[in-house]
């Protein structure tokens, strides 16, 4: 795991989390498997069956996953397709904004774990991402534009879900809930990096003529950005809300 560009970040959501043996557990958008396989990792010897699903198996070919580790194609707006109480752990990361009734998702959540079993939920609030750099204005529209504006693939888009998750599942009043924050922060602007890596996602905009950022507007910013990079004054901060429930 030591290249393991969410090595903090899962740090500070293992910590939270104590397996029994032979643990049942899921991730929900789960894309390539990145956190099974580092759950494997952490809890190793275990976890006896690990069920990750997404609305598209297009990453799972890529996946070099093996037993307990099992992946499926489901929608997560639905009723999922697991029987009630079997897990002891279900974790979401980035999937929450994507589905239109949360609350329903929510009560699913309930249903599929064990009575005590865990649900971890991370995301990250779009909205309070941070890059330094000259041209504050531009710099703010380029990070609401991207966190306010829905991909196709998305059914649904909350650039507050990071703020909000913990109100959707305390409000069910289903989960003894706590909710921490994990702060990604940078000081250099180089691929590779969490900062770099949205500042080329961000380019979507431009090219897909979504109309929330020119292709000039675009260029200024990385400008910006590697310029802050090149005097020394490059940040990048980006927070993660991990929302913890037991199911009660
Ligand atoms: C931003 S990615 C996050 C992937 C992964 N959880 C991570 O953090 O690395 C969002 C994932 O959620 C999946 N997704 C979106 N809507 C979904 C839905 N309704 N049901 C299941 N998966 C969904 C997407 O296909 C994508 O893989």
């Amino acid at each position: 795991m030591n290249n393991f560009k969410y090595k903090t970040l899962f740090k500070s959501i293992s910590e939270q989390i104590d397996l029994p043996d032979n643990a049942v557990i899921a991730d929900l958008g789960c894309k390539d498997a990145t956190f099974l396989l580092a759950f494997q990792e952490a809890f190793f010897g275990k976890i006896k069956s690990a069920v990750g699903v997404d609305i598209t198996d297009k990453w799972f070919k890529d996946v070099k996953y093996k037993k307990p580790i099992k992946l499926e194609v489901m929608n997560c707006s639905k009723k999922l397709k697991f029987d009630d109480n079997t897990f002891d752990f279900v974790f979401t990361k980035d999937m929450f904004e994507c589905v239109q009734d949360k609350d329903f998702l929510v009560g699913e959540i309930h249903r599929i774990l064990k009575p005590g079993g865990v649900v971890i939920c991370v995301n990250c609030d779009w909205d309070s991402v941070v890059y330094n750099g000259e041209n504050k204005e531009l710099i703010s529209k380029a990070i609401h534009a991207y966190a306010v504006t829905k991909q196709p693939w998305m059914e649904d888009l909350d650039s507050w879900i990071g703020r909000r998750m913990y109100g959707f599942f305390n409000k069910s009043k289903l989960f003894y809930s706590t909710v921490s924050v994990h702060n990604v922060v940078e000081t250099e602007y180089n691929e590779g990096t969490f900062g770099y890596e949205l500042s080329k996602d961000i380019a979507w905009l431009h090219k897909e003529n979504t109309g929330a950022l020119s292709k000039e507007e675009y260029d200024e910013f990385i400008g910006n950005l590697q310029a802050a990079q090149n005097s020394g004054k490059y940040i990048f901060s980006k927070p993660y809300y991990i929302y913890k429930g037991v199911k009660i």
